[in-house]
């Protein structure tokens, strides 16, 4: 142990789910604490630590070295190719993961042993709520304490929750958007199991941690916990740098799309992504083709096929585009085959829209740029996201109505929506409010703002 363990009192060790979208939000969370001179452990496989920090490119190096990586050995998992023509949009070809965490449980708790100092006052142990089975050998030790994490919008788990516990309490009518997506329509039948079983194993957690704002979601925070069983919610979102200082900066390597986006107009670039976990068809990625090369806006379109399990494994499938397609719009936008800095196109001044799925990421990264959003929901917290988004925070449309998921949307339908975001009225109208939540975050994360004395109140909190 190195002597700034032996001045720490307290220890903090993060479990995130091996997921993209959540590894990132543990790994700026674990950059955070770590800024308070508490030691962060990150527990996670051997691939996915390599995936999380690959992937971390616009975090300070310098931060990432303070955060002691643990790589827990997994065994060799087959992870079947991710199935763009599947029923669901669910990844089902993740549930090889699930099926790994008894293994995990165990690598955990070896570890935990391991940490565990007679100078520790306590250890904090955050894990991503979906991992409170793999955490719960830490009930037998006394100095530690749980906080599960949700990576998703406050308004989505209440909604979830409240739902999958039977409406246990009122909530007011003008709070519960009208058409509300159910969750078993979200998800799996195995997943929807695996999440009702991890809620008895959150039983003994301490606390909750989620990545919002209360300048964003107060009324649903405040709604969580009042849902029986639940504890106090630190809000301690968005937190990503709202001005961008790119490591890239003025270098060669600074990316092609940022040199290109340089070259637009203010605000005339649409941003079309639809996440790491989910691919979209041949078929549909041809209407969407269509309707860009027939609206004449500027577009950068992310193209990639789902992440594997892991995502080192050999690349299996690549999107097809119209025969020609990229020769016709090369003046017109980019495609981008792999990891796009999409927090750094956001937050270019060229962008003024985002086609995204409504990843709970995904639509942090776009508020806190001030970008509306044309919503194409997946699955799991994504149709929730959607009305979030479009119905009660108005700052975005739907392009794919949750209750159409298994049709294609067609590229006149794609063509309007796009137009609607990027050249209408309403869409400037989308684009004001998304600003005044970028300022609101902005506000937020001053020294006296509700994101930093949330985060402020949880560091204090553990070191109490
Ligand atoms: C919350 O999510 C946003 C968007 O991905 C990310 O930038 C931020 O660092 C996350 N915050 C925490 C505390 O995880």
């Amino acid at each position: 142990m190195d002597s700034h363990h032996k001045q720490s009192p307290v220890i903090v060790i993060m479990v995130p789910l091996p997921v993209q979208s959540h590894m990132n939000q543990l790994l700026r969370l674990s950059c955070l604490i770590s800024s308070h001179n508490i030691p962060v452990h990150y527990a996670a496989s051997t691939v996915h630590n390599r995936q999380v920090k690959l992937r971390a490119d616009d975090i300070d190096p310098l931060d990432l070295e303070r955060i002691h990586f643990h790589d827990m050995p997994l065994r060799p998992i087959v992870f079947p190719s991710p199935n763009p023509h599947s029923s669901t949009k669910f990844p089902t070809h993740l549930q090889p993961l699930i099926e790994a965490f008894p293994l995990f449980r165990r690598h955990f708790t070896v570890l935990l042993h391991g940490l565990l100092s007679p100078t520790a006052k306590r250890v904090v142990v955050i894990h991503d709520a979906l991992m409170a089975s793999v955490v719960q050998d830490s009930v037998s030790i006394p100095n530690a304490e749980t906080y599960a994490f949700t990576a998703s919008s406050a308004f989505s788990s209440l909604f979830d929750l409240w739902e999958a516990m039977g409406k246990p309490f009122q909530i007011a009518a003008e709070v519960v958007p009208s058409e509300l997506p159910s969750v078993e329509d979200c998800l799996t039948f195995e997943f929807l199991n695996f999440i009702l079983n991890q809620i008895e194993f959150l039983k003994f957690r301490t606390g909750d941690l989620i990545n919002t704002s209360r300048s964003v979601e107060a009324t649903y925070i405040d709604l969580l916990e009042k849902v029986p069983g639940n504890k106090r919610y630190w809000a301690v979102g968005p937190m990503n740098p709202v001005t961008i200082c790119s490591k890239h900066g003025n270098s060669n390597n600074r990316d092609k799309c940022l040199s290109w986006l340089d070259k637009q107009a203010p605000k005339s670039v649409i941003y079309i992504s639809f996440g790491t976990i989910t691919s979209v068809t041949d078929e549909q990625i041809n209407e969407i083709a269509i309707s860009l090369e027939q609206c004449n806006t500027k577009f950068i379109w992310v193209l990639r096929n789902a992440d594997k399990g892991d995502i080192f494994a050999e690349e299996c499938r690549s999107a097809e585009l119209p025969e020609g397609f990229e020769k016709r719009t090369e003046c017109l936008g980019k495609i981008v085959r792999d990891w796009a800095p999409q927090l750094e196109i956001l937050g270019h001044p060229s962008t003024g829209g985002f086609m995204s799925h409504c990843g709970w990421n995904s639509c942090l990264e776009s508020l806190s740029m001030g970008v509306p959003i044309a919503a194409w929901p997946m699955h799991s917290d994504q149709p929730k996201n959607a009305v979030l988004i479009s119905e009660v925070l108005r700052v975005g449309l739907i392009v794919k109505k949750w209750t159409h998921a298994q049709e294609i949307v067609e590229s006149s339908h794609i063509k309007e929506a796009v137009r609607r975001l990027m050249a209408s009225e309403e869409g400037d109208q989308m684009r004001k409010r998304a600003h005044a939540f970028r300022e609101s975050f902005k506000q937020s994360l001053g020294n006296d703002g509700v994101s930093c004395t949330e985060l402020e109140s949880f560091v204090a909190h553990i070191t109490r």
